[in-house]
């Protein structure tokens, strides 16, 4: 089922809707066959995150002096869009592949952090991580207890980091853990850290709701030694650094809710046109009808708030100002209306919605965690209303 989609946004050339189209052809082919049974047994999909990579979708904004497609922020928008709208796990690793690890990098890094880390992640061949939740501070992201300490020429972590995405795979870790508790966020620092560093070890993975198909786990850090020349940026900048990082990825988990939205709304509509009650399509009750207008309204809506936002991160490339507004107001709007039309989704097809013999109960479950993750909607309201007030 196509529904009418960007045809109207004029700012779109020939080479995003190539890259659209590249995504949605083997979102298709390649990823819509196999996510019923990732989601079912929870294996990682190494294989079909490589050949993503192959295709430059784990590296779309990279230059391609370090292994990336070179591309915008509106191009991976609208190819992450696509990956979810056949498996929002997919999306996720993609997501953070791309806007949590390379972004942060490729902002932050030295040139030899740039030409060590990012190529491997862009390419597919290696998976990265962002590491900033602890078991005690999740939305409260500045109170973390873990610790680096100064240690000759580098330092030791100790502490316990929860929710990582890609935990149990990752290759490279960016980790963010206080250096100097005494000054509270600007205590804080970031350290890129190989996922075969001794003393870092992989915790619980998590038994999730959705998105079972992306691996989470806790990541345990005792007396885990690491160079100096792990640090990203200076020492004591990296709640800035996790932030600015987090407005990327806010963007991307917008586009992934949006993906999930569109999965969800294409089967409702071919649902409410064949499955008849009473003697007409469902579709022709008004109570139908206004669940499919709304659902429509609400996912152009979000898409639109999507696209300001890519235009305005990709307008910070020169100006250097923040676009953390577009980047909030995308991902609230973008992730509950994926809930919204997941939820109606679910009810429009009665108890084949409920069963795992269609898509619809997934695309359900898998909403859920775009109101949570990479900020709450209760977080993404509080920073909007910040930054419109200037009041805190
Ligand atoms: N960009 C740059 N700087 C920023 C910033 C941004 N977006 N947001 C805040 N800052 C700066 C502030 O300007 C301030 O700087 P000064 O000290 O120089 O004034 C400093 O950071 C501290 O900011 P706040 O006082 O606003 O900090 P706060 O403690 O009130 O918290 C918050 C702000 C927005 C609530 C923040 O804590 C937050 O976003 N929390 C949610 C965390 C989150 O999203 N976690 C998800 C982790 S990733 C994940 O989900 C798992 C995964 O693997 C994908």
């Amino acid at each position: 089922m196509v529904t009418k989609d960007t045809q109207n946004y004029t700012f779109l050339t020939e080479e995003h809707l190539m890259i659209q189209g590249a995504a949605r052809d083997f979102a298709q082919n390649e990823i819509a066959p196999i996510a019923a049974e990732f989601d079912e047994s929870g294996e990682f999909p190494m294989q079909t995150i490589k050949k993503m990579g192959q295709m430059g979708f784990m590296g779309i904004e990279v230059p391609e002096e370090y292994g990336g497609a070179g591309m915008d922020t509106l191009a991976y928008v609208l190819a992450l869009e696509e990956i979810c709208k056949a498996d929002a796990s997919h999306g996720t690793i993609m997501s953070v592949n791309n806007s949590l690890f390379c972004h942060g990098i490729l902002k932050f890094g030295t040139e030899e952090q740039k030409h060590k880390y990012v190529g491997g992640v862009a390419r597919g061949e290696k998976i990265g991580a962002y590491s900033l939740t602890e078991p005690m501070s999740g939305s409260d992201a500045g109170t973390m207890k873990s610790r680096a300490v100064k240690n000759g020429d580098g330092y030791v972590i100790n502490g316990r980091k929860s929710w990582v995405t890609s935990g149990p795979v990752a290759d490279y870790i960016l980790v963010f853990t206080m250096t100097d508790a005494e000054r509270g966020h600007n205590g804080i620092s970031a350290f890129l850290i190989d996922g075969d560093t001794p003393g870092l070890i992989r915790g619980k993975k998590e038994p999730k709701l959705g998105i079972r198909a992306s691996a989470t786990s806790e990541l345990v850090f005792e007396d885990c030694r690491v160079p100096a020349s792990a640090l990203l940026g200076k020492e004591g900048e990296g709640f800035k650094i996790a932030m600015t990082v987090l407005d990327a990825g806010r963007i991307g988990i917008a586009s992934q809710a949006l993906g999930i939205a569109e999965a969800a709304y294409a089967a409702s509509v071919g649902y409410v046109r064949e499955r008849e009650a009473f003697g007409q399509p469902i579709g022709q009750f008004q109570g139908t009808a206004f669940k499919i207008a709304d659902m429509k309204t609400r996912i152009e809506a979000a898409r639109a708030l999507i696209h300001n936002a890519a235009l305005a991160k990709m307008r910070a490339k020169d100006s250097g100002e923040r676009y953390t507004l577009e980047a909030s107001m995308a991902k609230l709007f973008a992730s509950e209306t994926a809930m919204f039309v997941a939820h109606h989704a679910v009810q429009i097809h009665g108890g084949m919605g409920y069963s795992k013999e269609l898509p619809v109960e997934r695309y359900f479950r898998d909403a859920k965690i775009t109101e949570i993750y990479e900020g709450t909607s209760e977080i993404q309201r509080m920073v909007i209303a910040r930054m419109e007030t200037g009041l805190r």
